[in-house]
Parts: C-alpha cells; sequence; structure tokens
C-alpha cells in the first residue's frame, strides 16, 4: 500500500540519510525501483512530473500501474507516489488521483501568491492523509518544460512557507536539473544553514540530485536534507546501457528485438544507479 512520505521524512531528518526521489517514466522504470528498494530494504519515493505523467496516460493509470507492482511483487518497504513539480491544478488531479504526495511548485509566483496556493492544498492534501512538498527559490535547469533560474532562496521565505503546515520543502541552493556545466559553482550551504535554522525540525529536498558529488551530498544531508531527487542519472544509464546492446548487434541475434529483451539491460542499469545513490544517501536498512 501507499503511503505519504512525511513518516519515512522525519525518520530519514532525525536519522541523519536522506530517502530518494526517483523519477519513473513507465513501467520498466518503476519495476527496477521498486525492486531495488525491496532488495535494500529501502524506503523510496516514486516521483512523477506532469510530462511523464501526461506520457503514461494519465495520473489513474499511474496510480493503477503502482499499486498493481505493489501487490504483484510483494513489495513490502515504504513506498510514496509523488507528483513533481506539480501546478496547481495538477496537485488537485493527484490528490484525486490516489498520489499519496505532491509537490506544489509555487516558486514561480509572487511570495504572496505561492502563500495562499499552498495554505489551500495544504488543507486539501492533508484532508485525504496526503504529504505535500513546497519550493522556494527555484531549482536552475529544465525538466519536462519545467524551467527554473537557479537563484537560492531566501531563508525568510522558507520560513513563510513553513509555517503554512507543509511536510517537506525544496528550497533552491544552487541546484540544477539535469547535468551540472563544468563551471558551475557548487551548492550555497550558507543558504541551506540559514534555511535550516529558520525551518528546525522540517525535512529539506535537494533537487537535481544528479551528478553532484558524494561529498556535497553528504554535507548537504548533514545540514538538514532528507529527500533527494534523482531523475537524470537514471535516464542515462538507462540510454547508455540500451545503446551497448543495440551497437553490439545483439537486437539482431536470435530474438534480441524482443522488447523484452531489448529493454532488460536499461532496466538492469537503472537497478545499479539507485543502488547506488540509496548507498550513497544511507537508507539502505531503513524501511524498518
Ligand atoms: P535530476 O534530473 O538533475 O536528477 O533532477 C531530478 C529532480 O530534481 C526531479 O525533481
Amino acid at each position: 500500500m501507499l503511503v505519504s512520505a512525511t513518516e519515512m521524512l522525519k525518520k530519514a531528518k532525525a536519522g541523519h540519510y536522506a530517502v530518494g526521489q526517483f523519477n519513473i517514466n513507465n513501467l520498466e522504470w518503476t519495476k527496477s525501483i521498486l525492486l531495488t528498494a525491496k532488495e535494500m530494504r529501502s524506503p523510496v519515493i516514486l516521483g512523477v512530473s506532469e510530462g511523464a505523467g501526461k506520457y503514461m496516460g494519465g495520473y489513474h493509470a499511474v496510480v493503477g500501474m503502482v499499486n498493481g507492482l505493489l501487490k504483484d511483487l510483494d513489495i513490502d518497504v515504504p513506498v510514496a507516489l509523488h507528483l513533481d513539480h506539480g501546478s496547481f491544478e495538477g496537485c488537485y488531479k493527484c490528490i484525486e488521483a490516489g498520489f499519496s504526495s505532491i509537490m506544489f511548485d509555487g516558486s514561480h509566483y509572487p511570495i504572496e501568491e505561492n502563500v495562499q496556493k499552498t495554505t489551500e492544498l495544504v488543507k486539501a492534501a492533508h484532508g485525504k492523509g496526503i504529504s505535500i512538498e513546497a519550493e522556494v527559490g527555484s531549482i536552475g535547469g529544465e525538466e519536462d518544460g519545467v524551467v527554473g533560474m537557479g537563484e537560492c532562496a531566501d531563508p525568510k521565505e522558507c520560513k513563510a512557507i513553513a509555517d503554512l503546515g507543509v511536510d517537506f520543502l525544496a528550497a533552491g541552493i544552487g541546484n540544477i536539473h539535469g547535468k551540472y556545466p563544468a563551471n558551475w559553482k557548487g551548492l550555497s550551504f550558507e543558504t541551506l544553514d540559514a534555511v535550516q535554522q529558520l525551518t528546525g525540525e522540517l525535512p529539506l529536498v535537494l533537487h537535481g540530485g544528479t551528478g553532484i558529488p558524494a561529498d556535497m551530498i553528504k554535507k548537504a544531508i548533514s545540514l538538514g536534507v532528507a529527500k533527494i531527487n534523482v531523475n537524470t542519472e537514471c535516464q542515462l544509464s538507462f540510454a547508455a546501457a540500451t545503446r551497448k546492446y543495440i551497437e553490439e548487434g545483439k537486437d539482431q541475434q536470435g530474438k534480441g528485438f524482443d522488447p523484452r529483451k531489448l529493454l532488460a539491460p536499461g532496466a538492469e542499469a537503472i537497478k545499479a544507479t539507485v543502488k547506488e545513490k540509496m548507498e550513497l544517501f544511507g537508507s539502505v536498512g531503513k524501511a524498518e
């Protein structure tokens, strides 16, 4: 059964580790992530962007697929199904469809409007036992059409949003979706520290987990990050393994063109990436 992400992230913050949010795109992605979480005895959050939700047929289709896999694969670790960078309307659609967690990305609105919309959604989500993430200070780069400038969050604005009763908060600290450019300045730990000082126990979220060096990940966790989002890295490992299979001509040997064979190396590669991240984030063995 899906659970809200609130408890798993409170535990993570108190225990000084982070739970990974891995974005899903299809059945293979979802199965690989769920099986790895089960094997690692780790809690996990499945992230769905609005674009990926549409690609998979819609939010009801996603909920049906995930719930079916939880049952058929006997997934006995905590799993949350979370809307990633949701619009105001998208959040309502996911609450109705059966998601267990939502993110409202109001970072592009003036702070007053972000506060007003977040307040309304906190009420709607909590009324159904669903957790809610909010964002202050945009995440740089582009993810599924959501483009951000990457400015650091204002700690006072973070406090204002935290006080609305959100369950976890994404604060921009110089992080970027996708690959980091060679001249990237790194995460602003000064901002993260200031945000944590004002928001206290609230679990903080680090977006743009792809390509952040291990030492920065560990430092971010030590400063209150309890959820780390990873998307591009699974896409890159899936693509590399699939390319290798095809370049080696394996799709042309025997029944190598069978989609179940063709997509298998990519699915295995995702498992390896997820495992590596769970080990780095410290969530292995924390399911119980
Ligand atoms: P990456 O694609 O950079 O891993 O970021 C994922 C993310 O933050 C999803 O919201």
